[in-house]
């Protein structure tokens, strides 16, 4: 098996905003990671950049041997704030088949496929919000919204899922069910999750990445072993200082 992304000493700047700094980092096809990190750490900038949302000043990204670029790529993406107006009238199940859009069968303006109607529905089922499906988006709790946004991500139907902070604002309960969920669907599809509720998803995950700016640690999801790290990044002298992270003073 080869890898579905391949970072290369990738370096991401907004204007003079170092976002991300030197990255290189791998993710084998099956593989479950999970990036966590400060606030500002970079963790977003990287999914928008495996997206090819957000171009690397220097290195580059490789998705399943492709620069990430143009429509076609087969990666769901669950985007960290989805806001939209509590008003407007969309009902669940047409959210998440706008996840089909692009895809060969639906025609602009005509109505979607058998097949993609399907999927849909068997996405809500296996998601368990079947029974919302002909609610208004602006109905729904945040963990409801959550499970319809990868409902969504899901009927893309993907190789690869990004998802963004999927389990702020859920419940205890539900972050649970979300996570074994990924991991049910981990068997089909390459999961990278940006998360700060990292004790919750280490017995999910196959990998773990730290990341704040540089990346401190990518290997097994142990905390012992994330605690051990002195924090410096691959092949770079200790930052030192007190923006030097450490198992304690991260904040999460
Ligand atoms: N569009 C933008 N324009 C300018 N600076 C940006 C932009 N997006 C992000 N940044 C900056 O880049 C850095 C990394 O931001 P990013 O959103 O990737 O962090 P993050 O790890 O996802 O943080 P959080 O945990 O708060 O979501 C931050 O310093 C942020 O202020
Ligand atoms: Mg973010």
């Amino acid at each position: 098996m080869g890898y579905a992304i391949e970072i290369k000493n990738l370096s991401v700047y907004y204007n003079s905003i170092c976002a991300l700094s030197n990255i290189n980092l791998t993710v084998d096809e099956g593989g479950f990671l999970a990036v966590i990190g400060p606030n500002g750490g970079g963790k977003s900038t990287l999914l928008k950049t495996v997206l090819g949302y957000v171009r690397p000043q220097e290195g580059q990204v490789v998705v399943f041997g492709k620069k990430p670029e143009g429509f076609d790529m087969p990666v769901g993406y669950v985007p960290q704030s989805y806001s939209f107006d509590r008003q407007f009238p969309i009902r669940v199940l047409d959210v998440v088949l706008t996840g089909r859009l692009g895809k060969s069968s639906f025609k602009p303006f005509f109505r979607y496929g058998k097949k993609d109607l399907e999927l849909a529905l068997n996405l809500l089922e296996v998601l368990g919000i079947g029974r919302l499906k002909d609610r208004q988006m602006g109905q729904l709790s945040g963990g409801q919204i959550q499970k319809v946004l990868i409902a969504r991500a899901l009927a893309v139907e993907p190789r690869i899922l990004l998802l963004d902070e999927p389990t702020a604002n859920v419940d205890g309960e539900s972050k649970s069910q979300i996570f074994k969920f990924l991991k049910e669907i981990n068997s089909r599809v390459t999961v990278v999750l940006v998360t700060h509720d990292i004790e919750l998803v280490y017995p999910y995950v196959k990998s773990v990445a730290y990341l704040n700016r540089e990346l401190y640690y990518c290997g097994k999801p142990e905390l012992k072993d994330i605690a051990v790290q002195p924090f410096k990044p691959c092949g770079e002298p200790d930052p030192g200082g007190p923006s030097s992270p450490t198992f304690e003073n991260h904040g999460w």
